[in-house]
């Protein structure tokens, strides 16, 4: 089984970093979550899922229903001290789902400047995967060049863009084609959607 990192932002879409964590939890991996401050409060706004002080990963675990013991850890954005802030903690690979561009931007140039922007930033200076799920349109030429400069760098894009091929009838199935999509770049077995000529 692997170890994750997720990393949701303030960008619009929390429901597809909450999503990924629900399938890598289900998978048994372990999984560490943290948020940005905005990451938070869009999920509030978004999803009225509000993270509380005490015991949030308990509370991720009840919003996503999840009833079986899974291995989830979350992480305080202030804290520079967390596993994950070192290159020398074991993480098979960080995903920042959604991710804002003001996000991008920060690890394009690598602030580093909170606990979500250092995680990032250790998966590119260890060379090893990280997965980027940007959410904005239009695309201004600025975030478009920070996102040549992650790719540049060994980032992985898989932009927030839902597909219409497999015939979505809900949003949620639009949510876990996106999700699909991510695991699929980490080679992570899931069932979300069907595959084009199975
Ligand atoms: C409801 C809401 C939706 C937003 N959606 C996006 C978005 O899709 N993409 C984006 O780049 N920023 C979006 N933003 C703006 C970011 O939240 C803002 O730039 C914030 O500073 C990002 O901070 P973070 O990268 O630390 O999470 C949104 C803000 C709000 C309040």
């Amino acid at each position: 089984m692997g170890r994750y990192t997720v990393v949701i932002t303030g960008a619009s879409g929390s429901a597809y970093g909450l999503r990924l964590v629900e399938q890598l939890l289900v998978g048994g991996h372990d999984v560490t979550l943290t948020m940005t401050e905005a990451g938070r409060e869009v999920a509030g706004y978004e999803l009225g899922f509000d993270l509380p002080a005490e015991e949030p990963a308990r509370a991720v675990t009840r919003f996503l229903e999840l009833t079986q013991e899974v291995k989830l850890r979350y992480a305080c954005c202030a804290d520079l001290f967390d596993p994950i802030a070192s290159g020398s903690h074991p993480v098979d690979a960080t995903i920042v789902c959604p991710a804002s561009m003001g996000f991008c931007a920060s690890v394009a140039n690598g602030l580093a400047s909170n606990l979500p922007e250092r995680a990032a930033d250790v998966m590119l200076k260890e060379r090893k995967p990280l997965v980027m799920v940007p959410r904005e349109t239009p695309l201004s030429l600025v975030h478009l060049r920070n996102l040549t400069a992650l790719a540049e760098s060994g980032a992985i894009i898989v932009p927030a863009m839902p597909a219409f091929y497999q015939r979505p009838e809900t949003l949620d199935d639009a949510v876990n084609f996106v999700v699909g999509k991510i695991l699929d770049v980490l080679s992570i077995d899931h069932e979300l959607f069907e595959r084009w000529g199975s």
